[in-house]
């Protein structure tokens, strides 16, 4: 049995006392009972990590970035490294979210540095996946995507693999209102649980695979349901603590 997980990946939004007011709302709005069928995270933009990790220290809300650079140190200007997230309080860190591939030319091979990168420095890698409307309608949804996976994960073993979530996030769906019906969703997530088998039974069982796009406190419910959605990367509505803790309560 898979515990959800709900992740609020704010984007480029928010000032510092606007955070401290969010994440109070959000740690005190979630009862333990959720918390105890729910893994629950938000990753801020880098400037606000360790005061959002600070606020969060004795509460069960996990923090985590919203990119990180593949390499551990050096000349790299404008780049975070893995350690440093730690550093900072991050337990996990979204990776190759379409935004950062369409916007900042991330290869899969880049996304792919990165999850190694992040598993040797302990941080979950939440590793995005998904395709465009043109890709959908050409038929390929499926293909892109795991042709995606399969780049982000290459060379991992099993135990590697335990330590990724992943996130199916249609670029068409982002931002935009339109969300993949709970049939769609299930039916691109039960194709990347079986790329997953493929490259370990075990590990595939265990892995979480959040639905993103467009989630929201009235459709998270049907989008929970199916078998392997396991929670969701939630954008504009975790900048809402009470759409963002009526969705985590939705997965609980
Ligand atoms: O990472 C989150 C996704 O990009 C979803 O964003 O919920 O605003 O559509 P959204």
């Amino acid at each position: 049995m898979r515990k959800a997980l709900v992740i609020g990946n704010w984007k480029m939004n928010g000032l510092q006392a606007r955070n401290a007011e969010l994440v109070a709302a959000v740690a005190s709005g979630v009862a333990d009972e959720t918390f105890a069928r729910v893994d629950v995270g938000v990753c801020p933009p880098f400037i606000y990590l360790q005061a959002v990790a600070q606020q969060l220290d004795d509460t069960a809300i996990a923090v985590g970035a919203q990119n990180m650079s593949q390499h551990a140190s050096g000349a790299y200007t404008g780049e975070v490294s893995a350690e440093m997230l730690v550093d900072a309080g991050c337990r996990l860190v979204i990776l190759g979210h379409s935004e950062r591939r369409s916007l900042f030319a991330e290869t899969d091979a880049d996304v792919a540095g990165k999850v190694n990168a992040a598993l040797a420095a302990q941080l979950t890698p939440v590793v995005c996946v998904g395709e465009t409307l043109q890709q959908r309608e050409a038929g390929d949804a499926e293909s892109v995507v795991s042709e995606q996976l399969l780049q982000a994960l290459a060379g991992l073993g099993a135990e590697a693999l335990e330590q990724v979530v992943v996130a199916y996030e249609p670029v068409w769906a982002i931002g935009t209102g339109l969300t993949a019906s709970p049939e769609q969703a299930q039916e691109i997530h039960r194709a990347l649980r079986k790329v997953l088998n493929g490259l370990s039974a075990e590990a595939a069982d265990k892995m979480r695979i959040l639905y993103g796009g467009s989630v929201n406190a009235a459709n998270a419910d049907a989008l929970f349901a199916q078998p392997d959605i396991d929670g969701g990367l939630i954008g504009g509505a975790s900048l809402k603590a009470e759409d963002f803790i009526a969705i985590c309560r939705a997965a609980a």
